[in-house]
């Protein structure tokens, strides 16, 4: 399964959420998206601060961890996401 990245953000700057999972860190889109149908999330950091952000793309609140990885992980529910 894949666990959360702690990433430093820095408190006003715009950052992009990779959500297809090919970029070269899987949490901060890094153009890889091109010939997909997805697109980054942006968003605005509210702090100077260490934050998980989500790797597994089933967290609810994107781009952060809501431990939705290992609740999938605990009930092998991946089946019920990848299809
Ligand atoms: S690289 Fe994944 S959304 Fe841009």
């Amino acid at each position: 399964m894949k666990h959360p990245v702690k990433t430093y953000l820095e408190k006003g700057k715009t950052y992009h959420f990779c959500t297809c999972s090919k970029s070269a860190d899987g949490v901060l889109c890094d153009k890889s998206h091109r010939d997909t149908e997805f697109e980054p999330k942006e968003f605005v950091a509210t702090r100077d601060s260490e934050f998980l952000l989500c790797l597994c793309k089933k967290s609810t609140c994107t781009p952060f961890c809501d431990g939705a990885h290992a609740i999938h992980e605990k009930f092998d529910l991946d089946f019920l996401t990848d299809a």
